[in-house]
């Protein structure tokens, strides 16, 4: 494949750099010149999968997401192509796959959100021009939830690149019949089928595989979840696509238990994790000042100050609100286990009473003579 000459040119390395020692202790997945000469040492090729899923060269003023960005080389790629912004999330953790290590070698702005495809959403990460999602839908149990929330952060293109079954012998057990053997027939490259693996199924060392779509499925899916979408390459057993924001048709939006529409999903958020702790500050704070109010008020207008546990208890209620509508809210901020409901439940209300109990002390000490 003749690789697009007009991609911006890796730099020189820095004076000193040496290759052996820097890429040492971490596992890479992707195959990048990272400088001039020098490739991070991985078999996956970010050149040939980008000119396959015909990435443009120039991403200037654009907004990226590389969905399962792993050592990150994607999106360092899309940095140095131009984008504006840039977002690699992934389920590592960044200081084990080398993108912090990277992106501090880069001096890279790239951000990096340790997160999964499935509880994406505008409200918490905008949205996008261009979308990569190379490597990454058949190792999803759920694969078109994770189109539907692309399609939920997209208003540009999604470059897609995938391991697919067209070419891939079709019998279980073993022996395997290539279609070289048995041709099992064009009809069977006209129909959408998901292939399901599994364990080791797809590959011996390599349990993280759950399906295998052929051409014609991934294209289905991504037209059903409202993307007018091309193939752009073929190669062995995977596959490229290009594909754009479309409007997604009508009858899926109305007629099926399973909508399309991003809003039905379980999934919905409402605060990412900084700005579940902004809300949790600012309704206590808000209770706070209440409860020092009404204390106030009341030490000042009365003799004898008045018997207020029911407007605390009240207002213990209407802060708990507060914080359960921010948690049931957001999967980053809900509790994963009864245990923890219980002990959040504890501690709030906890919370709440101490908090109570100093601004009823402080109110009462400074009003009362
Ligand atoms: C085979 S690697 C592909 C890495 C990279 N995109 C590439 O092509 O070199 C699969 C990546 O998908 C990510 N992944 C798997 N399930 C995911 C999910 N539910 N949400 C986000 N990323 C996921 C993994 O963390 C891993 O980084």
């Amino acid at each position: 494949m003749v690789i697009n000459k007009r991609t911006a040119a890796p730099p020189a390395a820095p004076l000193g750099f040496s290759p052996d020692s820097y890429f040492r202790g971490v596992h890479w997945h992707q195959r990048w010149e990272i400088f001039r000469g020098i490739f991070v040492p991985g078999q996956n090729r970010v050149d040939y999968l980008c000119e396959a899923a015909q990435l443009p060269a120039d991403l200037s003023g654009k907004r990226v997401l590389d969905v399962g960005a792993w050592n990150g080389c994607f999106s360092f790629e899309c940095e140095r192509r131009g984008a504006q912004e840039v977002i690699a999330l992934s389920l590592e953790n960044p200081a084990q796959t080398g993108f912090d290590r990277m992106k501090q070698l880069l001096g890279s702005k790239v951000r990096y959100v340790n997160g999964s495809v499935y509880t994406i959403s505008p409200g918490e990460l905008g949205t996008f021009d261009v979308i990569l999602f190379f490597g990454v839908l058949y190792h999803l149990r759920y694969p078109l939830l994770a189109i539907d929330r692309l399609r939920s952060v997209s208003r540009g293109e999604v470059f897609i690149e995938t391991h697919v079954i067209d070419q891939h012998p079709w019998l279980r057990g073993w022996p395997e019949v290539p279609e070289q053997v048995i041709p099992q027939g064009a009809a069977l490259q006209r129909t959408p089928i998901w292939r399901q693996y599994a364990e080791f199924e797809l590959n011996p060392g390599d349990q993280s595989n759950w399906f295998g779509p052929n051409v014609v499925a991934v294209l289905e899916a991504f037209q059903t979840a409202g993307f007018e979408i091309a193939q752009t390459q073929s190669w062995t057993n995977r596959a490229a696509f290009r594909a754009k924001v479309s409007t997604i048709p009508a009858r899926l939006l109305q007629h099926s238990y399973e909508s399309v529409s991003p809003r039905m999903h379980a999934y919905r958020t409402r605060f990412s994790m900084p700005q579940g702790r902004l809300y949790f500050v600012a309704v206590w704070l808000v209770y706070s000042s209440l409860a020092f109010l009404i204390a106030r008020w009341n030490v000042t207008s009365h003799q004898h100050p008045k018997d207020l546990r029911l407007v605390f208890a009240g207002l213990a209620v209407a802060a708990w609100a507060g914080y359960w509508f921010a948690l049931v809210g957001s999967p980053y901020l809900r509790p994963r286990s009864v245990y923890r409901h219980l002990g959040l439940v504890f501690l709030s209300l906890a919370g709440v009473f101490f908090s109570t109990l100093l601004w009823l002390l402080l109110a009462v000490k400074a009003y009362s003579e």
